[in-house]
């Protein structure tokens, strides 16, 4: 039951010239050309980095030569591998089943992180939990943000003591939102973000250990057949892993039935690159 937590630290990558050329050269051209459009070069590297973490993946995990990975998207936007491997099965034992991948990235601040699980559905974001995009204060922030948080969710975050925590708890359930919604596939303006309800567990996050004992409520109902995993990367980037039921019944294991989470492993740009032709 394979699973996959890789970040790269996009913020500190400074390519030169011709590394940014290289990696250039490694992704599809349409993807190439949307990346070279971004204003700011920030922009432009996090969604490079993203593309080189999914192509790192596919070449290592579904052994896919790196050439002849295709990435489509979904109407919604979701990149899915459209030339899946033929999947032989003659080593398995059995009571064996191969089960399929799933895969997400998410970049935000410093960081782009990739997430993937077998058998299951899998959703990632990444958040940077010092800003406030848009918005002059942290009150006025949350004043826009109202609306997609329930009020259980809002008096929890109110509750924390100061203007940094509420900052961060917020954060926490926004990357818990958006990880579902990404792992439906429908984005965040396809959901209607009140139907689900965090009930975060009191531990704190710390960096180095992935959590999954938060839970969530869909339409009021507490919700058992999604699982979540919460961990810092650093004491600014909260991450948020949604883990749900197979993509078709039966396909997969049971999202409870995982083994402990593992904590997101730091990929060098040489990691990322080290299996393109
Ligand atoms: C596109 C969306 C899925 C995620 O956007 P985001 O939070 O800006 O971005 P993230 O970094 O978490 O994820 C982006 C990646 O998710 C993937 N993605 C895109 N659409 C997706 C979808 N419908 N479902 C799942 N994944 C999707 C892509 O790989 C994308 O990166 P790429 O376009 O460079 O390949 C969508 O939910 C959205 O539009 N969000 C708006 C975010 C926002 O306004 N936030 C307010 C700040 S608090």
């Amino acid at each position: 039951m394979g699973s996959v937590r890789w970040a790269f630290r996009c913020g500190s990558w400074m390519p030169s010239r011709s590394e940014w050329l290289h990696a250039a050269r490694r992704v599809q051209p349409e993807e190439k050309e949307r990346i070279g459009r971004f204003a700011f070069a920030r922009d432009a590297k996090s969604a490079m980095a993203g593309r080189l973490l999914m192509r790192r993946f596919i070449c290592e995990k579904m052994q896919l030569p790196w050439s002849e990975i295709r990435l489509e998207r979904s109407p919604r936007g979701k990149p899915y591998l459209a030339n899946p491997p033929e999947v032989t099965t003659a080593a398995l034992g059995p009571d064996e089943a191969y089960w399929p991948w799933s895969f997400n990235v998410s970049h935000q601040g410093e960081y782009a992180v990739l997430a993937a699980q077998q058998g299951l559905q899998v959703g990632v974001d990444v958040m940077k939990t010092s800003a406030t995009p848009g918005s002059s204060s942290v009150s006025e922030f949350f004043r826009v943000m109202t609306r997609h948080l329930t009020t259980r969710e809002w008096s929890v975050i109110r509750s924390s003591d100061s203007e940094r925590q509420r900052l961060a708890a917020f954060y926490r359930h926004w990357a818990l939102k958006e990880s579902f919604a990404k792992a439906v596939g429908t984005g965040l303006w396809g959901f209607d973000l009140q139907r689900v309800e965090f009930h975060l567990c009191p531990e704190a996050l710390a960096e180095g250990r992935a959590i999954r004992r938060t839970k969530m409520h869909l339409d009021d109902e507490a919700n058992e057949e999604w699982v979540f995993e919460e961990s810092l990367l650093d004491a600014d980037h909260h991450v948020a892993v949604a883990i749900g039921p197979p993509v078709a019944p039966g396909a997969g294991p049971l999202a409870s039935s995982l083994p402990p989470p593992s904590p997101f492993t730091l990929l060098s740009f040489s990691d990322l690159i080290s299996l393109a032709e």
